[in-house]
C-alpha cells in the first residue's frame, strides 16, 4: 500500500514539482524562530476559523432562502428540521464570534512584539485589510437570519452612511437599493456574505502570509533571527523548521481552541446574548423599532465612540467620521510607532503603559456599546443633577479621547521612551 502511495505520489510529483516545492518552501523548510510563545498560536486559528466559517457557510447556504418573505422561516427550518442543522448554524454563528476573538489577540500580539515595524509593515496592512474586511463580512452576514437585530442594525448602520456630506444619501440609497432595508438590501447583503467577500478575504490571507514568509517571523525578543544564519547550511540558528515543530504545536492550540469552542456551540451558543441576541429570534418588522439596538460585541467599540462624539448641527457625522478613523488609524501604526526596540520585553516604560492604557480602553468602550441609553439612576439635586445615561457617556467620551490619543501621541512617546539593550540572539 505504501509503495503504491509513493508511485503514485512520484507520478504527480514528476508532473507538478512545484506542490512539492511550495510544501518546502513555506512549511519543511521555512525556519521560523525557535521561541514562538503562547501569542503565536493565533495565527493558525484564525485560519482555522477561516476554514470552519467557509465549509459551515457553504452547507447553511444550501438550506438557506434570501428572500426577505422566506429567509427568518429558512433559518428556523435550518435549527428544527434539517439534519443536524442546528449544529451547523451555531457553528458558524460560534465561529463568526471566535474569529474576531481570535483576530484581536492576534492583532495584540502583534502590537506586544512590535511585528508591525520594519521590515514587516506590509503583514501588518494586509492584517489590517484582512480585519476591515471581516467587519465587512459580519455585518452583512447578520442581515440574512433577517430578525429585528438584523433589519435595525442594518438600518442603521446603512443610515450612518448617510450623514457624509454631499454624497451621503445617495449612497444609502446605493448600498440598500431601496429606501429602506428590504428584500433587495437581502439579496445583495448575500450575494456580498457568501462570495464577494469571502473571495477577498482569502486573496488577502495569501497576501498576509506570502509577505510574511518573504521577510520571516517576527519573535517575543523581537530579533531578526535572518542575522545569523549557519555558515554551512544558510539555515538561521535560531531558527527551526516550520514542519515539523510548529505544525505539531499549532494543532495543540487546535485542539485546546476547538474543544473551548464545543463547550461554548453545544452548551452556550447564544453567551447570554453576546453572541446571539433574544431579539433576533423575533422576525424583523419594519414597523417596530426594537427599544435598544446594538451590534455584536465585537463591534460595541467603535459603536461606543460613535456615541460619544456629539453631533454638529444636528447631524451625526463627526460620530460617523471619527468611528471611521478609529479603525483605519491602524493602517499608520507601523510609522507612528517610533521605538528603537520592537518587542515590549526592552520597550520602556512609556509605551507599556500606553498600550495597558489603550487595551483598557478599547475594553471599556466596548463594554460601554453594549449599555443601553436609558436611564437606569440619578444622582444629586437641583443644579449638580446627573442621570447614568449621561456619567456612562462622559466616560466614553474619556476612553475615545484616550483610544486616538494611543495613536497620536504614538510617535512622541516612542521616540523618548528608554529601550533597554536588546539581545543579538533570541533568549530562550
Ligand atoms: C483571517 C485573519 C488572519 C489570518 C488567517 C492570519 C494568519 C496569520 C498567520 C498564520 C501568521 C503566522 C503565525 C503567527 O504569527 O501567528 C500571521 C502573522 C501575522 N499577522 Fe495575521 N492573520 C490574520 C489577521 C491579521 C490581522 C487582522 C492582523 C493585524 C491587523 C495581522 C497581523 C499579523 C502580523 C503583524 C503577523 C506577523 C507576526 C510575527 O511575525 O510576529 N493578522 N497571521
Amino acid at each position: 500500500m505504501a509503495s503504491r502511495l509513493m508511485a503514485l505520489w512520484d507520478w504527480f510529483d514528476s508532473r507538478m514539482p512545484s506542490v512539492a516545492e511550495e510544501w518546502r518552501k513555506h512549511a519543511a523548510e521555512y525556519y521560523a524562530p525557535k521561541n514562538f510563545n503562547f501569542w503565536y498560536y493565533f495565527g493558525s486559528l484564525a485560519l482555522l476559523v477561516l476554514v470552519i466559517q467557509i465549509v459551515s457557510g457553504i452547507f447553511l447556504t444550501m438550506h438557506y432562502k434570501p428572500d426577505a418573505s422566506l429567509a427568518f422561516g429558512s433559518v428556523e427550518y435550518i435549527m428544527r428540521d434539517v439534519p443536524g442543522g442546528w449544529a451547523l448554524r451555531y457553528i458558524h454563528s460560534t465561529g463568526g464570534s471566535a474569529f474576531f476573538l481570535v483576530a484581536y489577540l492576534h492583532m495584540f500580539r502583534a502590537m506586544l512584539y512590535g511585528s508591525h515595524k520594519e521590515p514587516r509593515e506590509l503583514v501588518w496592512i494586509f492584517g489590517v485589510l484582512i480585519y476591515l474586511t471581516l467587519m465587512g463580512e459580519a455585518f452583512f452576514g447578520y442581515l440574512l437570519p433577517w430578525g429585528q437585530m438584523s433589519y435595525w442594525g442594518a438600518q442603521v448602520i446603512v443610515n450612518l452612511f448617510a450623514t457624509i456630506p454631499l454624497v451621503g444619501p445617495d449612497l444609502a440609497l446605493w448600498i440598500r437599493g431601496d429606501y429602506v432595508v428590504s428584500d433587495a438590501t437581502l439579496n445583495r447583503f448575500f450575494a456580498l456574505h457568501v462570495i464577494a467577500f469571502p473571495l477577498v478575504l482569502l486573496g488577502l490571507v495569501v497576501a498576509h502570509l506570502l509577505a510574511l514568509h518573504d521577510v520571516g517571523s517576527n519573535n517575543p525578543d523581537g530579533v531578526e533571527i535572518k542575522k545569523h544564519k549557519d555558515p554551512k547550511t544558510g539555515h538561521p540558528l535560531d531558527g527551526i523548521p516550520f514542519h515539523p515543530y510548529y505544525t505539531v504545536k499549532d494543532i495543540v492550540g487546535a485542539v485546546v481552541f476547538l474543544a473551548a469552542f464545543a463547550v461554548v456551540m453545544f452548551f452556550v451558543p447564544e453567551m447570554g446574548g453576546y453572541f446571539l441576541e433574544a431579539n433576533n429570534f423575533v422576525p424583523a418588522d419594519a414597523l417596530k423599532t426594537p427599544a435598544h439596538i446594538q451590534p455584536v460585541w465585537y463591534f460595541t467599540p467603535y459603536y461606543s465612540i460613535l456615541r460619544a462624539v456629539p453631533p454638529l448641527f444636528n447631524s451625526q457625522f463627526p460620530g460617523v467620521l471619527a468611528m471611521g478613523v478609529a479603525t483605519l488609524i491602524l493602517l499608520f501604526l507601523p510609522w507612528l510607532d517610533r521605538s528603537p526596540v520592537k518587542s515590549i520585553r526592552y520597550r520602556g516604560p512609556y509605551y507599556k503603559s500606553a498600550l495597558a492604557i489603550f487595551v483598557i480602553s478599547f475594553l471599556i468602550l466596548g463594554y460601554l456599546g453594549t449599555e443601553p441609553t436609558t436611564v437606569w439612576g440619578q444622582f444629586g439635586f437641583d443644579a449638580f443633577f446627573l442621570d447614568t445615561r449621561e456619567i456612562a457617556t462622559w466616560v466614553a467620551r474619556a476612553f475615545t479621547v484616550l483610544y486616538f490619543l494611543f495613536f497620536i501621541l504614538m510617535p512622541w512617546y516612542t521616540a523618548r521612551d528608554t529601550a533597554k539593550p536588546v539581545p543579538e540572539r533570541v533568549t530562550s
